[in-house]
């Protein structure tokens, strides 16, 4: 028996030995995979072990939401626990995300004086490190300074792409010039076509003379080749980078060998700062966002064709990592989080031989909407986290949570102070992964299309319901799934419908949101009438700030592009060094 001394003894070195250590983290986010594309969240034929190895082990966060349906905002707010209209990256533009049509090169990007959970950790001592896709930003005032860079954003070391996979990154993946270069052929034909005839016909009248017409005719032939080339031979070249801290070292990426790549980079960082202190590795994956690819023996390897590959190889990668922690006996002092940084994208179907119609998105199982939709198809994220010290195995978290959570659960499972000068939007999930309290960390929940708030998920403890209520409401055709204008959605306009009274859907009943409740209900009534209060309370808290995606940010200088050795722009990464 132990004497009360003794017990009172072991409790103060336990507390102190968990009270010092500072956890490490791992946050692992896909991009545009479905809530239904995981084993642990209902499918049973995509194999993903070790992602349900992590459910099993910790909470699997059932209604986990993103602050945004697109890459770059929803990334914004996971790194800095806000939305994105405080930070400027909620977006007026239909293309709410950093993208670069001409260049790599564009000034939009999150602005250096948001706080991530990077730059939290790193001033508490942490390594910090970034594996994989950046997104939020580049340069600003020359084609190097790398302003928006995730090394000028808190982390120590970079490896991956700046920017975003596209479809022409990929092995056959000429998506975009395949579009570009069918309407070119097509535009060359008949531009060329027509402006024959206009020569030939000032020929004939005499106004142009036989030298005129062959100058005319080289410049017209020299600038459609000119467009041609620039965009299929040189997306690729200028798109497709693969990025150590500053320096590109692969152009393009070599995309069938880099998750192994991607994986021993993780799994060295782990090593190198696991004998120093506390690490965190943001592991941001390329998968499962088209261009879909694969390492040789994944290719094949799934019931679902390139893009259930392209999952399983992602899950093999965080299998990877998992092994790497628990070889070094870091399992208990790790907290891993994994989700998605929103739905699966419904328009991604191939359009390449021989797999044209063939679907290349996300699953998002019985939810509706998808990528770029605020219905929770778009924003509702497989999620699973494990911490063992923490979370007692196997735990389901139904309750509204946000990735926005992350940031303010990491400042406190490492015991940094949150910033006391801004709106932290996100909560500590601690209390709630230990189980130790019943209490909401979200009574409201704000989701953006762009800069425009158009529906709201809130949870009444008191009726145990969720209600989701729609304001706005892109236009979807009917018998279909997605707006077929545009990639995106738009958020407001002709194409969107405005509901007054908003559809409200009760998500417990009805997760699906196939019925909106009948708002002469009085109760319902009373609910809307919360929610708009909510709104205009959230809506007092935002700070005017400057927009980072505008056009004029967007419009990159296609002569300010990456190149790793002018003047070829073509290498290869040298893994010995
Ligand atoms: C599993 O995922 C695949 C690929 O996304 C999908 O086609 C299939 O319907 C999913 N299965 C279930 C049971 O959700
Ligand atoms: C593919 O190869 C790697 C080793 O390079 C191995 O760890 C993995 O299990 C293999 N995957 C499949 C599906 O064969």
């Amino acid at each position: 028996m132990l004497t009360t001394l003794q017990i009172l003894i072991l409790l103060i070195v336990s507390t102190l030995a968990t009270s010092n250590v500072k956890p490490n983290f791992v946050i692992f986010l896909a991009d545009d995979l479905g809530i239904g594309d995981i084993g642990c969240f209902g499918n049973d034929t995509i194999h993903t072990p070790a992602i349900d190895s992590l459910a099993k082990e910790g909470a699997k966060l059932t209604h986990n939401l993103v602050a945004a349906p697109t890459c770059s905002p929803s990334r914004a707010a996971l790194l800095t626990g806000r939305y994105p209209i405080r930070s400027g990256m909620a977006s007026a533009l239909q293309q709410g995300v950093v993208s670069m049509i001409t260049s790599t090169d564009c000034k939009a990007g999150l602005p250096r004086n948001e706080t991530t959970f990077a730059e939290l950790l790193k001033a508490a001592g942490y390594a910090t490190a970034i594996i994989g896709k950046w997104h939020l930003g580049t340069n600003l005032d020359s084609s190097s300074d790398h302003y928006f860079y995730p090394v000028n954003q808190g982390f120590d070391y970079f490896y991956g792409m700046p920017t975003t996979l596209i479809n022409e990154c990929g092995p056959d993946g000429r998506y975009i010039a395949w579009f570009i270069q069918k309407r070119l052929i097509m535009g060359c034909c008949l531009w060329s076509l027509a402006y024959a005839v206009v020569l030939v016909v000032l020929h004939v009248l005499g106004v142009l003379g036989r030298r005129g017409v062959i100058i005319i005719g080289f410049h017209i032939v020299l600038w459609l080749g000119w467009n041609y080339a620039s965009h299929t031979l040189l997306f690729r070249q200028f798109m497709c980078v693969l990025v150590k801290n500053h320096d590109v070292i692969e152009q393009p990426v070599v995309l069938d060998t880099i998750s192994t790549r991607m994986v021993n980079q993780a799994n060295s960082f782990i090593e190198r700062s696991a004998t120093q202190g506390p690490f965190l590795l943001y592991f941001p994956f390329l998968q499962t966002h088209t261009a879909l690819f694969n390492m040789k023996n994944f290719t094949g390897s799934s019931k679902h064709g390139k893009y259930g590959d392209n999952v399983e190889e992602m899950d093999w990668m965080v299998g990877k990592v998992l092994s790497k922690l628990s070889e070094l006996g870091l399992v208990e002092s790790t907290f891993i989080y994994f989700t998605s940084d929103h739905g699966g994208a419904l328009k991604e179907v191939s359009v390449l031989p021989p797999r044209v119609g063939e679907r290349e998105g996300g699953w998002n199982g019985i939810y509706k909407g998808g990528k770029g939709q605020n219905w929770e198809g778009g924003i509702r994220v497989p999620t699973v986290v494990r911490y063992p010290p923490m979370i007692p195995g196997g735990i389901e978290i139904s309750v509204p949570t946000s990735t926005m959570d992350v940031f303010p659960t990491i400042a406190s499972l490492a015991g940094v102070d949150l910033p006391s000068d801004r709106v932290i939007d996100g909560r500590d999930l601690a209390p709630l992964l230990r189980g130790t309290t019943t209490a909401l960390p979200h009574d409201y929940l704000f989701h953006y299309c762009g800069q425009w708030l158009n529906a709201v998920t809130f949870t009444s403890q008191k009726d145990n319901a969720i209600y989701k209520l729609h304001y706005v409401t892109p236009n979807i055709p009917a018998g279909e799934t997605d707006c077929n204008i545009t990639m995106y959605c738009p958020c407001t306009g002709d194409e969107t419908t405005r509901h007054d009274p908003p559809l409200v859907f009760d998500l417990r009943r009805d997760p699906a949101e196939q019925r909106p409740l009948p708002a002469t209900n009085d109760q319902i009534r009373n609910i809307i009438s919360r929610v708009d209060e909510a709104i205009s309370q959230h809506r007092r808290s935002i700070v005017p700030v400057a927009h980072q995606i505008t056009k004029e940010t967007l419009a990159g200088s296609f002569w300010r592009q990456p190149c790793c050795n002018f003047p070829f722009c073509w290498c290869q990464e040298d893994e010995s060094t």
